[in-house]
C-alpha cells in the first residue's frame, strides 16, 4: 500500500523521543527533558495579540498561496536590517515553518539524482527532504571535536550532480557557528562551481559570546545570486506551533516554490501570518532575553558536562543544542539515551539520526534548575 519513497524515510527521532518523555511526565515521573527542539518560553503577548485581532478583525480568509505582500515587505524590511541584504517581494516565499520552505526549496531545485552535500552533524530532516526530492545526500566530514567545517571536504564531494549545498549557521545538533572565513572559502567554491547554496538561518538570533551572525548570501554580490536563504519565526519568537518560514533568493525559484505551493498547502494560516507580521517588525527585546537566558544555561550546563568522565563536548556558540561524545562511557549514543530514559527518566537524542552514532543532543531548552538535576541524575549514573 505505501510508496517506495516514502517506505525509505526514516520517521523523526526528535519527536518519537520527545513523545515518550511527554508521556512519561503525564504519568507523574519526573523527566528531566534535554531532548526539547524548541524554546520552553511562551510566545510574547503583544504577537498573541497581533493573532487575536486578525481573528476579530476577519483577517481569516485565504492569503496569496506564499503570504501576504505586508509580510513579505516585512520580511525584505528584516533583510536589510539584519543581514544587510537587498530582496525584493517577489524574491521571497513564506510558508508553513523553515522545515516547508525547505522543502519546497529542494522540490523545486533538485532532479532525480541530483546529488545535496551536506555538512555532517547535519539536522536529522535534510537526508530525508532531499531524498524525497528525488536527489542523493552526500555528506561532508566536519572536524570531529569542534565541528569546524572544512572546505576541503566540500570539494572532494563535488561531481557533476552537485545540485546545491546545504549549510546551517548555528548549527542543529552541534550549536556551531561557522566563522567569517569559513564562510568566505565556501563561497569562493561555490561560486567557482556555480553551486547554489542553501542556508538555514532559523537560530541566527539565539547566538552567544557577542558573536554576530552573518549571512553567507551577504558576502558578495556573486554568492548572493547563487544563495537560498531561510529563516523563521519558530525559534527566534518562540513561535514554533504557529508554522511560519520563509525563504529568499531568485525570483524564478520563488516562482517555482509559489506553484508548487499553491497546488499542495495553499499560504500558510492568515492568522499565523499577522502574528509573524508584528514579531518580525518588533524590535526584539524579548528575543534578546530569551537568548540571555539560553547563554546562562549553555554555560551550567558546559560546566556540569565537564566533570562527568567519559564525556566530551565542543561548546555551542548558538542554538540551544550540545552534541556530546559518550564514547568514552563504552555506550553508543543510542544505547546511553535509550538506558538513560529508562532508568534515570532524562530524555536525550542518540546522534546517530544526526550523522554521529557515538554521539547524544542535549538541548538546554529547559530550566536552569532541571538543567543542574539532569547534571547530577547523569554524573551519578555515568559513575555507576
Ligand atoms: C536546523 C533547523 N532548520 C529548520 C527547522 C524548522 O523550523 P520550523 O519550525 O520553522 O519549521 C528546525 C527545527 O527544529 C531546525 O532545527
Amino acid at each position: 500500500m505505501i510508496s517506495k519513497k516514502i517506505k525509505h524515510i526514516s520517521p523523526s527521532v526528535t519527536l518519537a523521543i520527545s513523545a515518550k518523555a511527554k508521556s512519561l511526565k503525564k504519568q507523574g515521573v519526573d523527566v528531566i527533558n534535554f531532548a526539547a527542539g524548541e524554546p520552553d518560553f511562551d510566545t510574547p503577548d503583544y504577537i498573541k495579540q497581533a493573532a487575536i485581532e486578525a481573528i476579530k478583525g476577519g483577517f481569516t480568509k485565504y492569503t496569496p498561496a506564499t503570504g501576504m505582500q505586508e509580510l513579505k515587505e516585512a520580511i525584505c524590511e528584516k533583510f536589510r536590517r539584519d543581514n544587510a541584504l537587498v530582496y525584493a517581494p517577489d524574491q521571497i516565499a513564506v510558508s508553513c515553518g523553515a522545515k516547508h520552505s525547505l522543502y519546497n526549496l529542494l522540490q523545486v531545485l533538485c532532479e532525480e539524482g541530483d546529488e545535496v552535500i551536506i555538512p555532517s552533524p547535519y539536522w536529522l530532516s535534510y537526508p530525508e527532504m532531499i531524498k524525497l526530492a528525488g536527489a542523493r545526500p552526500v555528506i561532508a566530514k566536519t572536524d570531529k571535536k569542534t565541528f569546524t567545517i572544512k572546505v576541503e571536504e566540500f570539494r572532494r564531494c563535488i561531481t557533476k550532480k552537485t545540485r546545491a549545498i546545504i549549510i546551517n549557521s548555528p548549527s542543529n545538533p552541534t550549536g556551531a557557528v561557522y566563522s567569517k572565513d569559513t564562510l568566505e572559502k565556501i563561497a569562493e567554491l561555490a561560486v567557482s562551481r556555480n553551486i547554489p547554496v542553501i542556508s538555514d538561518e532559523i537560530y541566527e538570533k539565539l547566538i552567544y559570546d557577542k558573536l554576530n551572525h552573518i549571512s553567507i548570501a551577504s558576502l558578495n554580490k556573486k554568492i548572493y545570486e547563487l544563495t537560498f536563504v531561510v529563516n523563521g519565526v519558530s525559534k527566534s519568537y518562540a513561535m514554533t506551533g504557529w508554522r511560519i518560514g520563509y525563504l529568499a533568493g531568485r525570483p524564478e525559484v520563488v516562482k517555482g516554490v509559489a506553484v508548487l505551493q499553491s497546488h499542495s498547502t495553499s499560504n500558510p494560516s492568515s492568522i499565523s501570518q499577522a502574528a509573524a507580521l508584528t514579531a518580525i517588525g518588533s524590535d526584539d527585546t524579548s528575543t534578546r532575553k530569551m537568548s540571555e537566558e539560553f547563554e546562562k544555561r549553555r554555560d551550567v550546563l558546559m560546566e556540569g558536562l565537564k566533570n562527568i568522565k567519559g564525556i566530551e563536548c565542543a561548546k555551542p556558540q548558538g542554538a540551544f543544542y550540545c552534541f556530546a561524545d559518550v564514547s568514552g562511557t563504552g555506550m553508543d549514543g543510542l544505547t546511553f539515551s535509550k538506558k538513560l530514559l529508562d532508568e534515570k527518566h532524562i530524555a536525550i537524542i542518540p546522534g546517530e539520526p544526526f550523522g554521529l552514532k557515538d554521539h547524544v543532543r542535549l538541548s538546554f531548552a529547559t530550566s536552569i534548575d532541571d538543567i543542574k538535576k539532569g547534571i547530577e541524575r547523569l554524573g551519578e549514573w555515568v559513575e555507576q
